[in-house]
């Protein structure tokens, strides 16, 4: 059900929801779409629901996931159906070609999935260096086999399926191949990326299926079938994802990664065979009243989101209210968790990373008190948290397209928040025959393996994951019951969009469609970032009163956001993206 503002203003009068008052103040009532704005946002309205919820980047997706979870599917059961149609209908971002993180909540215990693509193990720190010793052009190293890891997302979701799973396993992969034989139309998003897409075409195999005759991308509305993909599916469907790892799919995807012509990789069949989906603990900390957990190390994200929250939590947010304070409050938290961030975080088999201290609230304590509440700090330092272990250095990363999030509560009240990802928009633009495209996910890794004389933390090793900043989330109340399911794509972005969402609905006590669209703000310890387009700019004069040197940036996030309350499911769909939020 979508309710409209009268209705969930009487929700909110009739203050039934999160037990707690929530207020909607007049400037953070959700941006009016507007054409001109550079993410094109299309307003939506919150949706309810009782029983269960999916909030994913497609409508197609969202519906798939609804109809498992209607059919008395677990949230589980519901990912691998809405993972699966993603990889048709939002192929650009996420697939069985790439990688993704799960956080479930089984409501007495959190669980991670670290389903991250590796690298082959033939891979050196120099992979992305060119024969002058610098570091290659960022699509001269992502167009091609030498970008590719070892896929993990097709794994991740068969273990949450055989871990957490109610349906059987064929039942919740029906919805794709349904989709891949009968067809799906062309939504205006996935034609908008085609339109400005430079290096997909030159791939046979994704020219054909995305590009007409004359090279033109297939119009929206076109029906879209993908025969290649409903037979690998079928081939997942009978012998599960072993179907993926060894035998015709497995040769198809190395021939495909070493034989690029430009650019070839070195993936070996053994590469695959041998990938496994890790278990991790849950890395979680306080805010407030609320615990919030999500994905540790190879992720960045939840540490540095615990991070922002942790020397926020020294302020009063809620009094705050959005507007140049809090982005000054929020900013210079970032600066100070991406330069951690930089120093400390890679893949735990590699790097010791100290998460204990890096989140330990007496070390952010001591962090808050580096801010100036009337400067900024310009370049943040990283700290020195109780238990270091590392003194290696990360070169920081840039922004990416080619990710999704999805926020899922079934009617047992068990949550998935799973953050998938191909990387780049279209990832490495290479299809194979199987009907999917692959990553360039190793280009998370940093491209200089040394920095000031010392190895980098995330420079590329042999069979190593990239580090990533994904951060899917679940916030348990101080019950420690589910509260919020929250998550976004947007490279290392993502870790300010979750955090500005997190305070939008936990301190400001926003609707989690209204919280997704605020302003997008914060500082990956450069400029101080705000979101071109939206009444942030307004702040702009006001922060740079404080020394912030502030650039207007497009921050195209894609929050998909639930949160449980007395009286049902509360859920948003980030209106600069075409997802929805539904359910039962
Ligand atoms: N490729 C997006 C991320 O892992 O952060």
């Amino acid at each position: 059900m979508i309710v409209r503002g009268p209705l969930w203003r009487s929700l909110i009068g009739l203050g039934l929801l999160a037990g707690a008052p929530l207020s909607i103040p007049a400037f953070a009532q959700p941006v009016a779409p507007s054409p001109e704005a550079p993410t094109g946002r299309t307003a939506k309205s919150t949706s309810v629901a009782t029983k269960d919820m999916v909030a994913a980047a497609n409508p197609l997706a969202a519906q798939a996931g609804r109809e498992i979870l209607a059919a008395g599917g677990s949230a589980a059961d519901a990912a691998v159906a809405v993972q699966l149609v993603l990889n048709l209908v939002e192929p650009q971002s996420s697939g069985i070609g790439g990688g993704a993180f799960m956080v479930f909540w089984d409501g007495t215990a959190m669980t991670t999935l670290d389903g991250r693509e590796k690298a082959p193990a033939a891979a050196k720190p120099e992979r992305f260096l060119g024969p002058d010793g610098k570091p290659m052009k960022f699509y001269d190293a992502v167009v091609g086999g030498r970008s590719v890891g070892v896929p993990g997302t097709i794994r991740l979701i068969e273990i949450a399926h055989k871990k957490w799973g109610k349906l059987p396993w064929k039942q919740v992969i029906e919805p794709a191949i349904r989709l891949a034989e009968n067809g799906f139309t062309i939504s205006p998003r996935l034609n908008g990326l085609l339109s400005q897409e430079k290096y997909l075409q030159n791939d046979p195999l994704a020219r054909a299926y995305f590009y007409d005759a004359e090279g033109k991308p297939k119009a929206v509305g076109t029906v879209l079938k993908n025969p290649a993909f409903a037979q690998t599916l079928r081939a997942i469907a009978d012998k599960g994802a072993d179907a993926f790892y060894t035998g015709d799919i497995a040769q198809d995807i190395v021939a495909t990664v070493t034989g690029h012509a430009i650019n070839p990789g070195d993936m070996t069949l053994d590469d695959l065979k041998s990938y496994v989906v890790e278990e991790r603990p849950a890395v979680c900390g306080p805010y407030r009243v609320y615990k919030i957990c999500g994905m540790g190390p190879p992720s960045s994200g939840q540490i540095a989101v615990q991070q922002i929250l942790g020397v926020l939590e020294t302020q009063d947010m809620a009094a705050m209210k959005p507007g140049p304070d809090a982005v000054h409050w929020i900013s210079e938290a970032g600066r100070l968790a991406f330069a951690d961030r930089g120093l400390y975080v890679a893949d735990p088999a590699f790097v010791s990373v100290p998460v204990k201290g890096l989140t330990d609230p007496g070390y952010l304590k001591s962090r808050a008190a580096l801010v100036d509440p009337n400067k900024s700090m310009g370049k943040a330092k990283p700290g020195e948290p109780p238990f270091q272990k590392t003194f290696l250095w990360g070169a920081s990363d840039g922004i990416e397209y080619g990710t999704s999030h999805m926020s899922i509560v079934d009617r047992n009240g068990n949550a998935v928040s799973m953050t998938t990802t191909i990387e780049d928009g279209f990832g490495a633009r290479l299809m194979t025959k199987s009907g999917f495209l692959l990553n360039n996910e190793l280009t998370d890794f940093s491209f200089t393996t040394v920095e000031d004389g010392k190895p980098v933390a995330n420079r590329v090793e042999a069979n190593k994951r990239p580090r990533s900043s994904m951060a899917p989330t679940i916030v348990l109340d101080n019950g420690n019951k589910l509260y919020a399911v929250v998550g976004s794509p947007g490279g290392s972005l993502i870790i300010n969009y979750v955090a500005k969402t997190l305070v939008g609905i936990l301190d400001w006590k926003l609707d989690p469609q209204v919280a997704a669209d605020l302003p997008n703000i914060g500082s990956r310890n450069g400029p101080t970032e705000l979101e071109a387009g939206t009444e942030s700019e307004a702040w702009k004069a006001a922060l740079e009163a404080k020394g912030h040197d502030v650039k207007l940036i497009d921050q195209n996030s894609g929050i998909h956001a639930i949160v449980v309350t007395p009286a049902g499911l509360i859920g948003g769909a980030d209106s600069r993206r075409e997802g929805v939020a539904i359910g039962n």
